[in-house]
């Protein structure tokens, strides 16, 4: 029997959000219902909603969420009904090239749920990054789906299935963030605060946050900085070349994804440095940067999609750490609100006033 229930949906290009009915069929070969506990408002949210990703309207918003299983499909034996889960968008497939070659972080080939979650009147949804959690229940792959332990608050847990996860990463996974390094972190929403919260786990000596926000930076500070610069009054590069002895980070980490940010990461890194770049920038911006420096500096300049993670390994582990009580994941809930209040989320999200809102089920 379908399950219908309450789901935020985006109709059209632009249009605001709205509540509707959402018909979620029984999991299949290979698929989990999830009952959703609590899911991040997240910018891709509100990409989809703008049509920045792609024109497959009407979406079913919500994609960082954590809750707890229904029911699975036949042939699933990782989870089972009534085990609490994060939701990712990397369940990967262990036969694309990237899986078989041992790093299935890059998967290039992740699974979704096969059965399409309709509208009452059977318009197919298409569920943003396959997930579709701003819903009392989705339907997805058994891959999306990663137990961790039940413990945890649901709304600081789901935050790992996106952008906590990805600022930690970018410093822990991609950027290699260790034992005595400096760390600069440009951007100090959700995702640049997680990778300041990483190079603290990781054991960063100094971690400077660049923000242009004086709350932004005060909320660094709790989460690890070391030192702030505001980059409407300062010059970044020189504060940050100032704060490590002239030389520049060892890891930068780039959170917002514009080009004028991305050069300051370029040149406030040490020589043989890594520049980490985890903002997503939009498809008209550009950079120019003197070739010669690029080879004459060394180290690396990456991105970081989805902080390089493998849910199956970090996300039990981060929620353990998390119950330890050395990572504070509660620190990022700025507010829990209903499914009704996503459209006003997504005006505090643009306005900067919060980390994350956390839409409570
Ligand atoms: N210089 C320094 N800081 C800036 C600048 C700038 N020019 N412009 C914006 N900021 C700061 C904002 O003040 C804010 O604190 O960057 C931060 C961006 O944070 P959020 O808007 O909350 O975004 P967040 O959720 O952290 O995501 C950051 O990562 O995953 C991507 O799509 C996401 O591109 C986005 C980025
Ligand atoms: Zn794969
Ligand atoms: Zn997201």
């Amino acid at each position: 029997m379908p399950h219908e229930v309450r789901g935020v949906v985006a109709r059209s290009k632009g249009a605001q959000v709205a509540i509707e009915t959402i018909v979620v069929p029984d999991p299949g070969p290979g698929e989990a219902l999830v009952q959703v506990q609590s899911c991040g408002v997240c910018h891709t949210d509100l990409h989809y909603r703008e049509g920045g990703i792609n024109d497959e309207f009407p979406f079913l918003l919500g994609h960082e969420a954590a809750g707890v299983v229904e029911a699975v499909g036949d042939g699933v034996t990782d989870v089972a009904p009534g085990d609490f889960v994060i939701l990712n968008w990397r369940a990967v497939c262990g036969q694309c090239r990237a899986c078989l070659r041992g790093r299935p972080w890059y998967c290039f080939a992740t699974h979704n749920a096969a059965q399409k979650m309709t509208l009452a009147d059977g318009t197919e949804l298409s569920p943003a990054l396959g997930i579709g959690a701003f819903a009392e229940k989705t339907l997805v792959h058994a891959g999306q789906c990663t137990k961790v332990n039940p413990a945890a608050s649901p709304a600081a847990a789901g935050l790992l299935g996106c952008g906590v996860m990805a600022g930690l990463g970018a410093a822990i996974n991609t950027g290699g963030v260790t034992r005595g390094d400096s760390v600069a972190v440009i951007g100090c929403g959700g995702v640049g605060d997680a990778a300041i919260a990483g190079a603290r786990l990781a054991g960063a000596a100094k971690i400077i946050a660049v923000d242009i926000d004086d709350r932004k930076l005060e909320w660094a500070r709790g989460f690890g900085a070391t030192d702030t610069v505001n980059s409407r009054e300062t010059d970044p590069v020189e504060a940050i070349r100032e704060l490590t002895g002239g030389h520049g980070a060892d890891v930068v980490v780039e959170a917002i994804g514009r080009p004028e940010t991305y050069e300051q990461a370029f040149y406030a890194r040490d020589l043989a440095g890594t520049v980490v770049l985890v903002g997503v920038p939009t498809p008209d911006m550009k950079i120019e940067l003197p070739l010669l420096e690029v080879f004459g500096r060394g180290g690396s300049l990456k991105s970081s999609w989805y902080g390089d993670c493998l849910p199956s390994r970090d996300f039990p582990m981060l929620v353990d750490l998390y119950l330890q009580g050395r990572l504070d994941l509660d620190g990022f809930v700025s507010e829990t609100i209903g499914l009704d209040e996503v459209e006003e989320a997504f005006g505090k999200m643009e306005r900067g006033e919060v980390l994350r809102s956390v839409v409570n089920l």
